[in-house]
C-alpha cells in the first residue's frame, strides 16, 4: 500500500507547523524523515494519524482519498503509528491496551481480551518478540513498551507504519533489533515512515530520504548522501559532529559517594556499594547497557529514590536524604533522563518550567507571588540562548515538540548557579545542531570548575565528553578508564568482561 500526502497545512494560532506539504510513501520503502526540533515532523504525522486535524490538505492510501478525522479512522485505512511519547494506558495491561479505545474498528469484540492475547502471542512469535500480553505496561521496560507499540499496529494490519522517533529510547542492542523488523517488514510490503535523529540510522536502512524544515519539505535525498551533508541540509548551517575538547586542570573532589546503595521496589538491590569521586573541572561519565542499575544511581543522588544506603558528600557536607527540592539547592543542576516524569510539569507554562525550581526565590518571587514579568524576560533569555522554539513562553509546556522539550530543562538546568551537574541522556530527542550545542555547555560546565557526572547510553557521546569513565554493570561499578580507551574495549566492559575474563 502507498500513503500520499497533497498539501497538508497546519497552523496553530499564527504559527505554521506544516506549511502544504507533500509526500509520497510507496510499499515496501523505509522512507525517513529529517528535521530540526519544532520542523513539524510529529505534527504531519499525527494528522495522518487523525489526532490532529490539518487546516487544508488530502491523504490518499493506495490513490484512495481518506477522511481520518481519528485514530481509528487510520487503523481502519491501514496506517499504524508508532509514537514519540508512547499513547500506552500504563496501569492497563498490554492486552488490554490493544483492545481498548479501538472498539470502532471491529477486530476485537467488545472487550474480547482473550482474542487479543491470542493475537498478541501470535505476532510476538512471528517476529521474535517476547511481550507478555498480560503484564501492566508500567512494569515493562520502555524497550517493551515500544514493542507493544508496534505490535498493535501489526494487530490491526498497518501497511503503513509511523515510526516517530522510535530508536531514542532504545539500547543500541534494540535499535538493531528494531531496524531488522523494519526491514522484514519492509519485505513484506509494508510503507514505512521513520522518524529518528540518528543519521547513521538513516543511512544503514532508508530508501529514501525527505528533509523538512521550518514545516516546508526543502529536499529529497538519497542515503547515500553524507551524515555532514544530512546534517547542514536539516538545520541550516554547517554541523560540528565532534566537539572541541581542551585538556585542562582538574580540581578537588567535590561528589564522593561511599557504599551507596539502592534497592528498588521489591527490595532487590540494583545499585550496589558503590563508590567514587567526581572532581571539580571533570567529566565523569558511567556508561553501561540501560538497566544496570545508571538510571537509580542518578535518581538517588537528587534523593529521587527511596530505598538509599551508603554516603553521598557534595562539597564534604552529607546529601543523603535530603528532599529533591533541598538537594538541587544543595547545588546539583539535574538533567533526568526522562523529562516527561521528571523533567517537566507539563500543565504549567514554559516560562514557569523554565524557572521550576527557583519560583520562591528572588528575583523571581515578591511575596508569594511570582513575578510575572521578570518570569516571561528571563524565559525570553532562555529561548534565545537555547534556541527554544516556540510561539509564546506563556503557552503550556505541553505544546512544545520533543526536542524543544528537552532544552527547556536543559536551560533551566545550565542557568543555575551549582557545583555539580548531573546529566541522565542529555541530547535524548535532540537534532544533531542542538546536540552540538549541548555538547559544548557541557564541556563549558566542566571547564568553569563544575563536576558533570554524564549518564548516557550513547557511547560517541561519552567518548566525546568524558575525561573518566565509570562502567555500571549489574549494579557495580566494575571499572574506571580514562578517555582514550577505544570503543572495542569500552563495548567489552560494558558487557561484563575485565581483563579479558566475564565478571562474576
Ligand atoms: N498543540 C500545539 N499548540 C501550539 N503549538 C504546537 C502544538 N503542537 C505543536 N506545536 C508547535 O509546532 C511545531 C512543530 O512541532 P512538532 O512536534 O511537529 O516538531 P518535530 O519536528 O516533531 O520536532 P522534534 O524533533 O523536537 O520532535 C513546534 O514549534 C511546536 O511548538
Ligand atoms: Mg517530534
Amino acid at each position: 500500500m502507498s500513503l500520499e500526502l497533497r498539501g497538508i497545512t497546519k497552523t496553530f494560532g499564527l504559527f505554521t507547523a506544516n506549511d502544504s506539504i507533500d509526500l509520497k510513501v510507496e510499499a515496501g520503502k523505509i522512507h525517513a524523515i529529517l528535521g530540526e526540533n519544532g520542523a513539524g515532523k510529529s505534527t504531519l504525522m499525527n494528522i495522518v494519524y487523525g489526532l490532529l486535524k490539518a487546516d487544508s490538505g488530502e491523504i490518499f492510501v493506495d490513490g484512495k482519498l481518506q477522511n481520518i478525522s481519528e485514530p481509528s479512522d487510520a487503523l481502519s485505512a491501514g496506517i499504524g503509528m508508532v509514537h514519540q511519547h508512547f499513547m500506552l494506558i500504563p496501569v492497563f495491561t498490554v492486552a488490554e491496551n490493544i483492545v481498548l479505545g479501538h472498539e470502532k474498528i471491529g477486530k476485537f469484540g467488545v472487550l474480547d481480551i482473550a482474542a487479543a492475547r491470542e493475537a498478541i502471542i501470535k505476532v510476538s512469535k512471528d517476529f521474535g518478540f517476547s511481550v507478555d500480553p498480560d503484564a501492566i505496561v508500567e512494569t515493562l521496560p520502555v524497550g517493551i513498551q515500544q514493542k507493544v507499540e508496534i505490535i498493535r499496529a501489526l494487530i490491526y494490519e498497518a501497511k503503513v507504519l509511523i515510526l516517530d522517533e522510535p530508536t531514542a529510547v532504545l539500547t543500541p542492542q534494540e535499535t538493531d533489533e528494531l531496524l531488522k523488523t523494519m526491514q522484514e517488514l519492509k519485505r513484506k510490503g509494508t510503507a514505512i515512515i521513520f522518524i529518528t535523529h540518528k543519521l547513521r540510522e538513516v543511512r544503514a536502512v532508508a530508501d529514501e530520504i525527505t528533509i523538512i524544515r521550518r514545516g516546508k519539505v526543502i529536499a529529497a535525498v538519497s542515503p547515500s548522501t553524507s551524515e555532514g551533508e544530512l546534517a547542514s541540509m536539516m538545520v541550516g548551517r554547517e554541523v560540528d559532529l565532534a566537539p572541541d575538547r581542551q585538556e585542562h586542570e582538574i580540581g578537588e573532589p567535590i561528589l564522593v559517594a561511599n557504599n551507596l546503595s539502592v534497592r528498588n521496589v521489591s527490595g532487590t538491590e540494583v545499585v550496589k556499594k558503590i563508590n567514587f569521586e567526581l572532581r571539580a573541572g571533570e567529566v565523569l561519565a558511567v556508561a553501561g547497557v540501560q538497566g544496570n542499575g545508571q538510571s537509580e544511581l542518578a535518581r538517588a543522588i537528587v534523593n529521587l529514590e527511596d530505598h538509599v544506603e551508603g554516603s553521598l558528600l557534595l562539597d564534604g557536607h552529607e546529601i543523603r536524604g535530603l528532599s529533591i527540592y533541598d538537594s538541587l539547592h544543595a547545588g546539583i543542576a539535574y538533567i533526568p533522563e526522562s523529562r516527561e516524569l521528571d523533567g517537566l510539569v507539563s500543565s504549567f507554562s514554559i516560562a514557569e518550567n523554565l524557572i521550576l525550581d527557583l519560583h520562591d526565590q528572588a528575583p523571581y518571587a515578591s511575596g508569594i507571588n511570582l513575578s510575572a514579568k521578570v518570569v516571561s524576560e528571563q524565559a525570553e533569555k532562555h529561548v534565545l540562548e537555547f534556541d527554544i522554539r516556540l510561539q509564546s513562553v506563556s503557552d503550556a509546556v505541553s505544546t512544545l515538540s520533543g526536542g524543544n522539550k528537552q532544552k527547556v530543562v536543559i536551560a533551566r538546568e545550565l542557568s543555575r548557579p551549582v557545583k555539580v551537574l548531573i546529566a541522565s541522556q542529555p541530547t535524548r530527542g535532540l537534532d544533531v545542531g542542538s546536540i552540538e550545542f549541548v555538547h559544548e555547555r557541557i564541556l563549558g560546565e566542566r571547564d568553569a570548575g563544575r563536576g558533570v557526572l554524564l549518564f548516557s547510553t550513547e557511547l560517541d557521546e561519552v567518548l566525546a565528553l568524558a575525561d573518566r569513565i565509570a562502567v555500571m554493570y549489574r549494579g557495580e561499578i566494575i571499572e574506571i578508564v580514562d578517555s582514550n580507551v577505544s570503543k572495542e574495549e569500552l563495548g567489552l566492559l560494558m558487557a561484563g568482561v575485565v581483563n579479558e575474563k566475564a565478571v562474576s
